[in-house]
């Protein structure tokens, strides 16, 4: 595949970098996943913050091996592509980070965005987004990490009833359309700033923000994952993002994110 990276060129995609995230931009019309983009551009050598961006996908992946489905130029579909220095154990908290700059980026538009574990984007409840973070490694040592986010922004709710009917938009929640360049901005620079702490406490300040931003705890949950459907009530999550879940029979059972997937 012949990608370039570049600085941004698209009206839009000018001055949105914080610092490193953001440094370069690819703004691609149609693709099929920005993940594999960025994936693809990683291994030939991209620079830690290249950002892969698509209007349109035509095999948008979610976790778990599900579809992720978007009619086009409603959505915020990207792909950051990452480089840290942390211990392979410590990668959870990227996710955990990435789902924490969208919350923010969201709230700072007015909505009240929260995080439902391991790393849903809620509005009242109701899925507006997700991040699929996909590592590379060789042997032990971490090559890459990309971290895909997808925001359901102008996104209708025809559209949503067709896709996913427990799903909403930014543009639903706030009765307006609202700039995907605005929201990415907005992302961008929160993504930044925990980044940044992330590299000097190994995503200890982030754990703990992202602990406080969940919706999760305390209620009754049904988690899927490789071991089928666990439901309980969700009573803790641990500073490697695991999940502790009670069952009726009183079993403390712990979840993780390599669990879900
Ligand atoms: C989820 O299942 O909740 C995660 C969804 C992640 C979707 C985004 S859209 C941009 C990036 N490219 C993909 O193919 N997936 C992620």
């Amino acid at each position: 595949m012949g990608w370039r990276v570049k600085r941004p060129k698209t009206r839009g995609a000018r001055d949105l970098a914080a610092g490193t995230i953001g440094q370069a931009i690819i703004h691609l019309k149609r693709t099929t996943s920005t993940n594999d983009v960025a994936a693809d551009l990683a291994r030939r050598g991209a620079a830690e913050g290249t950002l892969v961006i698509a209007d349109e996908q035509t095999a948008g992946r979610g976790r778990r091996g599900h579809a992720w489905l978007a009619p086009p130029r409603r959505s915020l579909l990207c792909s950051l592509i990452l480089r840290p220095m942390l211990p392979a154990a410590r990668l959870p908290r990227l996710t955990m980070l990435a789902a924490l700059a969208c919350a923010r980026a969201i709230q700072g538009l007015g909505l009240p965005a929260t995080i439902k574990w391991p790393n849903d984007i809620l509005i009242n409840g109701r899925k507006v987004g997700g991040i699929l973070a996909e590592a590379d490694f060789a042997g032990d040592r971490l090559n890459h990490v990309v971290v895909g986010i997808g925001i359901n922004v102008n996104v209708e709710q025809a559209d949503l009833t067709a896709i996913s009917p427990q799903a909403t938009s930014l543009a639903i929640e706030a009765g307006r359309r609202l700039s995907r360049w605005h929201l990415l901005r907005l992302l961008l620079a929160e993504f930044a700033v925990r980044y940044e702490s992330m590299l000097q406490d190994e995503g200890q300040a982030v754990y703990k923000e992202w602990a406080q931003c969940l919706d999760t705890l305390g209620r009754d949950v049904t988690v899927t994952g490789h071991f089928g459907a666990l439901c309980g009530r969700a009573e803790s999550v641990d500073a490697d993002g695991g999940l502790f879940i009670r069952r009726n029979s009183g079993e403390l059972v712990r979840v993780t994110f390599e669990d879900v997937g």
